[in-house]
């Protein structure tokens, strides 16, 4: 019987991230080490999207939030972001009775008025099914970069100030992150990024302010649940601070 890597490890459930974030970076590279077309890449990525997601569900993570869609992304050429465009639509059809039944909510975070008519119909029609479903949200990072995302906050801030629906005095860090896409989503407690590169190319800087970050050097069609389960591992041995000083048990009180 092929094993669950899900079942053999032990994760303690208390001290899971509630929001896991990822750069999942590296189809590219994936497919072009096999002379292969980058959308392959693209197709196979797919498939670790679906693996991830649900491999989440079933260990109890609370929110996902993967970077499927950069605002730069659009510069790339036309068939490239014309097959991505397919890709998604395809994943946020076919994934429908997947998020139905392991009670998935989806949700959107980015500039879904700028994706294809087509593909904003499938996804309304998903958020409406899915938007009772109360186990994890899963946040797909379309069209989203945060620097758009600041500068239309602060847009957004400005208009109700000039309106007199805000006073100046009222800006607060609250405030702008109740005018981002992820208003009332907390922090994500842990973004990782695949295919080695140490960046964060435009993605959460707001939000990442305490984020614990991992970079794999896997591509990510290679990305394995396996291996997402060896980071949270990680991530439950490390130290979150905050600016504060170590937390040291033994000497408490
Ligand atoms: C990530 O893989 C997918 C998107 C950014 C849409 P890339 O397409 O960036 O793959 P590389 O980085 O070129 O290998
Ligand atoms: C980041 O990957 C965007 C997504 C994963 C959607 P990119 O491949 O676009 O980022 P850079 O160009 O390597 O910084
Ligand atoms: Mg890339």
């Amino acid at each position: 019987m092929k094993s669950n890597p899900t079942q053999d490890v032990k994760l303690n459930p208390e001290t899971l991230p509630f929001h896991v974030a990822i750069i999942m970076d590296g189809n590219g590279r994936w497919a072009k080490k096999r002379l292969m077309n980058r959308v392959k890449g693209h197709e196979k990525g797919t498939q670790t999207v679906r693996c991830i997601v649900t491999a989440c569900a079933e260990l109890g993570i609370g929110m996902l939030t993967l970077y499927a869609f950069s605002t730069e992304n659009w510069a790339r050429p036309k068939h490239e972001v014309k097959a991505l465009m397919m890709l998604l639509k395809k994943f946020i059809v076919s994934e429908r009775d997947e998020f139905s039944k392991n009670n998935i909510h989806l949700n959107i975070i980015g500039q879904k008025h700028r994706l294809p008519e087509d593909v904003q119909k499938e996804i309304d029609t998903t958020l409406t099914l899915t938007k009772n479903n109360d186990k994890m949200i899963l946040n797909l990072a379309l069209s989203y970069g945060s620097r758009e995302e600041i500068t239309t906050a602060v847009k957004n801030i400005a208009r109700k100030i000039e309106l007199k629906e805000l006073k100046f005095r009222e800006i607060n860090q609250d405030l702008i992150s109740d005018h981002l896409y992820t208003r009332k989503m907390p922090d994500p407690d842990l973004i990782i990024r695949t295919s080695g590169e140490y960046r964060l190319s435009n993605f959460l800087m707001w939000q990442a302010a305490y984020s614990e970050i991992y970079i794999s050097d896997t591509l990510w069609p290679d990305f394995s649940e396996k291996e997402f389960i060896g980071i949270l591992k990680n991530f439950q041995e490390r130290d979150r601070r905050f600016g504060k000083v170590p937390c040291n048990k033994s000497n408490d009180g």
